[in-house]
C-alpha cells in the first residue's frame, strides 16, 4: 500500500487529523457538559422549565445552524479558515457562558457554543476526508467520531469532579483547553489541496499535495478553478439528488434511531429500571466507555470491511437491543438485562451507524458542491437530533417507555431498508472516483 510505513505523508495526515479532530471533542464535550451542569445551574438561577429546556436545546439550534453556515463558508473561504472560525465561536460561546449572569445570557452563550459545534460537526470531516488517502479515508475520518465520544465521557468526568463545589462555570470552561488548541493548532495547517484546486490555486494545492505525499490529489487533472461560482442552487442539479437523499436519509436515522435518548437521559433511564446510582452524573460514565471502545474497533475493521457491513450489522443490533428495552420496560425484568440491552444498543450504534454516517457524508459528494451537501445533511442531523431530544420525555409520559422504545426499533428497521436499498459502498476509492460513480460527470440544470 502506498505510503504505509515510515513514509513523511503517515506522519502529517496523522497529524493534521489528530489536530482537526480536537473539533470532534469539543462537539462531544459541548454536547454532554449540559447533563451535570444542569444539576447546579438550577440552584443559580430561578429557571422555569421552560429556561430549562431552552438551555439544553439553544445549543442544538445553534449547531443546526452553524452546521448550515458552516458549509459554505468552507467552500466559500476554504476548509482551514472555517474551522478557524469554528474555534472562534466556541472560544466567544464558552466565555459568555463563564461570565452569564441571567438565564438568557446562558442561553445565548449556549446558542453561540452551537453554532461553533455545528460549523465544526460538517467541516472536520470534510478536512480530514478531503486530506485523508483513500485507503485510511474511513479510519482516519472516523477520529471525529472516536473524539466525539472521548469529549462526551470527558465531560461526564469533569462534570462529576466540579460538582462538589457545584461549580458549573468550571465546568463550562474546561472546554477553552481544547478549543485553543483547535484554534492554534489549525493556524499551522494548510488548507487541503482539493479545495486550492477547485480554486485555481494550482500551484499551491501541488506544493501542499506533494509535502502530503497525497499521491491521488496529484493525479487531479487541471482546471477546476471555473467550477467555483456555485450557490444552494447547485444543490438542486438532478444528479445530486441521490447523493443528497443518502446524506439526509441518513442523517435523520442516525438521531431517530434514538441514540441521543440514551447518551442524553441514560441516568434516567438507570434509575427508571431501579439503578438508581448514587451519582447520577457518573453511572452515564461505563456507557460513555462503551462508546468509546467500541468506535475503536470500528476504526481498526473499517477500511477493510467496508461501510455497507458495519451499518447493517450496527442497525440490525440497534433495532434487537432496543426492542429488547422496550420488553425490559414491558414485562417489568429488571436493571440487570436493562442495563445488557444498553450497552448492545450503544456498542451497536458506536461500531457503525455512529461513525459511518459522518464518513459518508463526507465521501460520497461531488468537490463542487461538497461543503454545502454536507450542510445540508449535518443539519438535518442536528434538526432531529432537537425534535427526539424535544419529544423523548413527551413520549415516556404520554405512551410510556416500552412503546417509546419500540418506536425507535420500527424506525430502526426502515433504516434498515434505506441502508440495503442506497447506501453505496466507497471504501478504497478515491473522492474523484466516487464522484464519478455516484454523481457522473457534468452538474445538469434541474
Ligand atoms: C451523533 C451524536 C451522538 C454521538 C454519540 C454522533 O455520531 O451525531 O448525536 O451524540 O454520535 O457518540
Amino acid at each position: 500500500m502506498p505510503g504505509a510505513t515510515g513514509h513523511p505523508r503517515g506522519r502529517s495526515v496523522t497529524a493534521v487529523t489528530a489536530i482537526a479532530a480536537v473539533g470532534g471533542f469539543l462537539f462531544g464535550y459541548d454536547t454532554g457538559v449540559i447533563s451535570g451542569a444542569l444539576l447546579f445551574i438550577r440552584h443559580d438561577f430561578d429557571l422555569t422549565a421552560f429556561e430549562e429546556g431552552a438551555i439544553v436545546s439553544s445549543l442544538l439550534l445553534g449547531a443546526m445552524l452553524g452546521a448550515l453556515a458552516g458549509g459554505s463558508w468552507a467552500d466559500r473561504f476554504g476548509r482551514k479558515r472555517t474551522i478557524l472560525a469554528a474555534a472562534a465561536l466556541f472560544i466567544a460561546g464558552i466565555v459568555l457562558a463563564i461570565v452569564a449572569e441571567s438565564e438568557g445570557v446562558l442561553i445565548l452563550a449556549r446558542f453561540v457554543i452551537g453554532l461553533g459545534v455545528g460549523v465544526a460537526s460538517d467541516t472536520v470531516p470534510l478536512y480530514i476526508g478531503e486530506m485523508a488517502p483513500p485507503e485510511a479515508r474511513g479510519r482516519l475520518v472516523s477520529m471525529n467520531q472516536l473524539m466525539i465520544t472521548v469529549g462526551i465521557v470527558a465531560a461526564y468526568l469533569v462534570d462529576y469532579v466540579f460538582s462538589a463545589g457545584e461549580n458549573w462555570r468550571a465546568m463550562f470552561a474546561v472546554g477553552l483547553i481544547p478549543a485553543g488548541i483547535l484554534g492554534l493548532g489549525m493556524l499551522l495547517l494548510p488548507d487541503t489541496p482539493r479545495w486550492l484546486l477547485s480554486r485555481g490555486r494550482e500551484r499551491e494545492a501541488r506544493a501542499i499535495a506533494e509535502q502530503l505525499g497525497q499521491a491521488d490529489v496529484l493525479e487531479i487533472g487541471d482546471a477546476r478553478g471555473q467550477e467555483v461560482k456555485r450557490d444552494w442552487r447547485a444543490l438542486a442539479a438532478r444528479n445530486l439528488r441521490r447523493v443528497l437523499v443518502i446524506g439526509i436519509g441518513l442523517a435523520v436515522l442516525q438521531q431517530v434511531t434514538g441514540i441521543n435518548t440514551v447518551i442524553y437521559y441514560a441516568p434516567t433511564i438507570l434509575q427508571e429500571v431501579g439503578l438508581a446510582s448514587d451519582n447520577a452524573i457518573l453511572s452515564a460514565v461505563p456507557i460513555g466507555v462503551v462508546n468509546i471502545v467500541m468506535t475503536v474497533v470500528s476504526i481498526a475493521v473499517i477500511d477493510r470491511v467496508g461501510r455497507r457491513p458495519l451499518v447493517l450489522g450496527s442497525l440490525a443490533g440497534m433495532v434487537v437491543s432496543i426492542a429488547g428495552l422496550g420488553f425490559v420496560f414491558q414485562l417489568d425484568a429488571g436493571g440487570a438485562v436493562a442495563v445488557i440491552c444498553l450497552v448492545a444498543y450503544v456498542a451497536s450504534f458506536a461500531i457503525g451507524m455512529g461513525p459511518i454516517f459522518w464518513l459518508l457524508i463526507a465521501e460520497i459528494y461531488p468537490q463542487r458542491v461538497r461543503g454545502e451537501a454536507m450542510s445540508v445533511a449535518t443539519a438535518s442531523n442536528w434538526l432531529a437530533n432537537f425534535a427526539v431530544a424535544q419529544t423523548f420525555p413527551l413520549l415516556l409520559s404520554g405512551i410510556g417507555s416500552a412503546a417509546t422504545f419500540w418506536i425507535y426499533a420500527g424506525l430502526g428497521v426502515l433504516a434498515i431498508w434505506f441502508a440495503l436499498a442506497l447506501v453505496p459502498e466507497t471504501k478504497d476509492r478515491t473522492l474523484e472516483e466516487l464522484e464519478a460513480e455516484l454523481v457522473g460527470p457534468e452538474p445538469s440544470a434541474a
